[in-house]
């Protein structure tokens, strides 16, 4: 080899380690703010395996165990609405770090509650914290991470999401035995600790920071987790695309009615077309389904937050390499095909075990479409398509909107099954995915490789909505 090659060689892996170095620095922010990620999936999911000793202690009424129930995703419904200004105004760290504090907050006021009001009122804190931080997380993240690698590293944040509901199921499983509701609550506090610990280190979003007017701020951070070669380009391109006036009514303006539309639409989509009937009563639906006992109910449903999370996994690389469309469309599609057996598996009269485990496998597959398509890019997109001066409010709004759709199906699955049967309720989550596919393939664009301000431009150029996500 020649002497030159030599050199060459080693710049090469020089520059390589340099990239590596701060691509690793952005995984580790990526998985510190993710935490708020496992208090999502962890106290929404926890409350299913309390309820039962709760209602024992306090004597809890139909209302009031419907009223504990439903604290979570009001609190987060309300979370998200009011916090929109909040995260533009206080910036997305500091926002993360009161949030970390009312989970803690909140979580002591489960483990110690001594009348159902005052759980009641706790749950409620910890549903803020989940409302505000379920946008926050992902749109700090968004707004730290490189282009090529936003998709990957803003869904951590939805693989910490199935983690957490794992977690919480486990838990629940493993202390039913003891009783000892409030120590399932104060399992929570560790990812909060953590999370609020862990943000105390780490820096505001550069985005944030340039839309302040601190751009010297802004440089010293793009310095720690950029290659410096890309600093000032990076620093430019920010500044480039940010005017500084935050007013709310830019949301509805025309240019910018094209984000509100996607963020809005794949927020309810995400939700609407059923999801939390399984997640969240998943032995309900076994039970229909002929797995008679408690025990094999709770296996199954420990077996589909296992898949949940290792279809994530598996989806996590290819958001940046396929891309989001072609994912949403072969993840919608199998959910569509899986409700549609489903439906038509309910709708004989009486399951056969080989039904039984043909439902099961729907009930999978139905998971893994949602685990690689709406499930991480519906919050990657709600974060990634608004202008920098409205992408706070802007995700608060659909991110509110993901809740009230998820209360309305909460609310109304165990009615629509009295009312249609299992085989008409799942058919109708059938007819409403295909809606879904259909509205997604003419409408959503695809933002792969495409940086945030690129996307910002092409708003404000008047792209159709198909297109903004183009890069040239
Ligand atoms: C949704 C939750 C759902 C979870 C399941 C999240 O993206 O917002 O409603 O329970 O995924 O993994």
């Amino acid at each position: 080899m020649e002497v030159n090659e030599v050199n060459i060689d080693l710049l090469e892996k020089k520059e390589d380690a340099i990239v590596n170095r701060h691509l690793g620095f952005n995984i580790v922010i990526g998985c510190i703010a993710a935490l708020a990620g496992i208090l999502f999936g962890f106290d929404t999911g926890v409350i299913s395996g309390i309820l039962l000793f709760v209602q024992k202690q306090f004597g809890l009424t139909a209302f009031s165990t419907g009223l504990l129930v439903g604290t979570v995703p009001a609190g987060a419904l309300i979370g998200a609405f009011i916090s929109g200004r909040i995260v533009d105004h206080l910036g997305r760290r500091k926002l993360l770090i009161v949030t970390a504090i009312i989970y803690i907050i909140g979580t002591l006021g489960c483990t110690q509650a001594k009348t159902p009001e005052l759980l009641i009122l706790s749950r409620f804190l910890v549903g803020l914290g989940i409302g505000i931080s379920s946008y926050t997380a992902p749109l700090y993240i968004s707004e730290i991470a490189p282009t090529h690698f936003r998709g990957a590293l803003v869904s951590l944040n939805q693989l910490a999401v199935t983690i957490g509901i794992v977690l919480a199921y486990l838990v629940d499983y493993s202390l039913a035995p003891t009783a000892s509701w409030r120590s399932m609550f104060a399992v929570g506090f560790i990812p909060a600790v953590l999370l609020f610990v862990g943000m105390l280190f780490l820096p505001e979003s550069p985005r944030w920071l340039v839309f302040r007017g601190k751009v010297n701020e802004a440089l010293k951070v793009l310095s720690k987790i950029r290659p410096a070669p890309q600093v000032e380009k990076e620093l430019q391109q920010i500044i480039n695309a940010t005017s500084k006036r935050a007013d709310w009514r830019l949301l509805l303006q025309k240019w910018t009615r094209p984000a509100l539309l996607i963020a809005v639409s794949l927020a309810i989509l995400q939700q609407i077309t059923g999801i939390n009937t399984i997640i969240y009563y998943a032995p309900t639906i076994f039970h229909m389904a002929g797995f008679q006992s408690a025990q094999s109910a709770l296996l199954a449903t420990v077996g589909i937050g296992i898949v949940n999370v290792i279809s994530t996994i598996v989806a996590i690389p290819l958001i940046d390499r396929w891309g989001r469309r072609p994912l949403l469309i072969l993840g919608i599609s199998l959910m569509t095909i899986s409700l549609a057996f489903l439906s038509y598996i309910f709708y004989t009269q009486k399951i056969t075990d080989e039904e039984s485990y043909i439902a099961l496998a729907c009930i999978i597959a139905y998971i893994i479409g949602f685990a690689i398509s709406l499930g991480p890019i519906a919050w990657l997109m709600i974060v990634e398509i608004f202008p920098l001066e409205i992408r706070g409010l802007g995700s608060s709004v659909a991110t509110a909107c993901n809740w009230g759709s998820n209360m309305i199906v909460g609310l109304t699955f165990l009615t629509l099954l009295a009312w249609l049967t299992a085989a008409g309720t799942f058919l109708l989550f059938a007819v409403i995915s295909i809606f879904s596919l259909i509205f997604i393939y003419f409408v959503i664009p695809e933002t792969k490789d495409t940086s945030l301000e690129m996307i910002e431009n092409n708003l404000r150029a008047g792209k159709p909505t198909r297109y903004i996500g183009s890069n040239v």
